[in-house]
């Protein structure tokens, strides 16, 4: 027998649902055969195997080291890993503790990247509040967005990023319609954003800290910059953040990941706030988990020590380059002929955004989708998951969600999957053309 009494799940049960990350991971698991070039994982192949054994060694043949990674840690996470971090973030920046005016205080490690958005937002905003975000974005923020009851508005990008007129136009706008007061967030990845490729240019970087404080009016408006995948460049040195024109360190908050550039399996990443904001952060940690695994923190610490983990990311560089460049290869192969169909170069990170003719939809309903998957077995990931929608207004403002793109990722197949994977998805697009 059963029970079929209503569940009265809570408002925010309801705020989160038909997730497309799952929808992607099912059609991935139900269509074997399937050449993905949607899943985000990183490269199978260069996982720092070898590395993180001798870690783990090094951390064992000391009884007490091992016990002390066996037990409990801190909310904040392990002391010795967050001074490890100050140092790591200085070196990136090419600036002192002093200069970026950090200490480890204002560091707290979280169960990826993903666990400080999360938490960011639950501290932060309440529902009805808005975050701005650059139109592409991560889509899985979006949802962690939605899921908070969160307005989400969207403001116009370009090659350098998103648009400092745009997004000092979209705070005008939001005072004239009364609504200043609820924004608290700027979300921004500035490195080879997910999904487009596109980093914000320097001289943005300085100019979105100054449009955050001078709309910061009767409270504060944040920017939480998302360095997600900030190690992985490939044409160049890494860039200074926003975070390193922000002298006070109260307008901006950083976080980023060691799931890119190390190892995703040990879920540890960082974020980096006032004393105010990490306080707010760490009560929140409290109550769901009092610390993340204190294991990884241990084998990542001794990683950075022995600076095993710098010459891995040199590794990392080299295998990613290669793979990004036989897909960009591949896409000159097969799409450059096709009219109208374009994408970006990017200079890190993971992805490749193309672009096909306005009249071609790539969303999970569309044909192109459908035939991709069944008949030419090739997966990507629609343009649209990762366009806000402002579910208050029930519609979406300016600029519009976009419906014609795809994001392919070479991180994940090797280099014959990529040049495979690019033919088979022209083979799809041109049926359509
Ligand atoms: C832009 C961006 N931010 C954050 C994350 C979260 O990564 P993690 O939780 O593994 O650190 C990802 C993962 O793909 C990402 O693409």
């Amino acid at each position: 027998m059963t029970d079929s009494k209503e569940i009265q799940f809570s408002k925010k049960r309801t705020w989160s649902h038909d997730l497309p990350i799952s929808y992607l991971m099912q059609q991935g698991v139900e269509n074997p055969g399937v050449l993905s070039l949607a899943a985000g994982l990183v490269d199978q192949n260069s996982l720092p195997v070898s590395i993180t054994k001798s870690a783990f060694d090094s951390l064992f043949s000391d009884p007490g080291s091992a016990r002390e990674s066996l037990q409990y840690g801190t909310t904040a996470g392990s002391l010795s890993l967050r001074k490890l971090l100050l140092t790591h973030l200085t070196n990136l920046e090419q600036k002192s503790a002093e200069e970026l005016g950090m200490t480890v205080d204002n560091f707290i490690v979280t169960t990826g990247s993903q666990q400080y958005l999360s938490l960011l937002g639950e501290v932060l905003l309440d529902p009805g509040d808005i975050c701005l975000v650059a139109a592409p974005t991560y889509f899985v923020f979006l949802g962690v967005l939605q899921g908070l009851g969160a307005r989400i508005i969207s403001v116009e990008t370009d090659e350098s990023g998103m648009r400092m007129d745009s997004l000092d136009a979209t705070l005008e706008s939001l005072e004239a319609q009364g609504q200043l007061n609820r924004v608290k967030l700027i979300y921004l990845v500035s490195d080879y954003e997910n999904p487009s490729g596109i980093s914000l240019s320097i001289e943005r970087r300085k100019q979105v800290v100054e449009v955050a404080q001078k709309w910061s009016k009767q409270h504060r408006i944040h920017i939480l910059e998302d360095l997600a995948y900030r190690e992985l460049c490939y044409d160049g040195p890494v860039l200074p953040s926003i975070r390193s024109f922000d002298q006070t360190g109260e307008t901006v908050i950083l976080t980023q990941t060691f799931s890119k550039s190390f190892a995703p399996g040990l879920r540890v990443g960082f974020g980096v706030a006032s004393k105010r904001v990490c306080e707010a952060i760490s009560d929140k940690k409290g109550n769901d988990d009092f610390g993340s695994t204190n294991m990884s923190q241990h084998i990542l610490a001794n990683a950075l020590r022995e600076n095993l983990y710098y010459d891995h990311v040199e590794y990392l560089r080299s295998v990613y380059r290669e793979k990004r460049d036989c897909m960009l290869d591949a896409a000159e192969m097969y799409f450059s002929k096709l009219k109208d169909v374009h994408w970006i170069h990017p200079g890190g990170g993971l992805y490749v955004w193309m672009t096909l003719p306005d009249s071609i939809e790539t969303g999970f309903q569309s044909s192109l989708f459908q035939k991709a998957i069944h008949e030419d077995k090739v997966m990507y990931v629609p343009g649209e998951l990762c366009y806000a929608y402002d579910h208050w207004l029930g519609c979406n403002e300016q600029p519009a969600i976009q419906k014609n793109h795809m994001r392919l990722t070479f991180g994940v197949q090797n280099t014959q999957g990529i040049q495979e994977g690019m033919k088979r998805l022209a083979n799809a697009v041109k049926s359509y053309l």
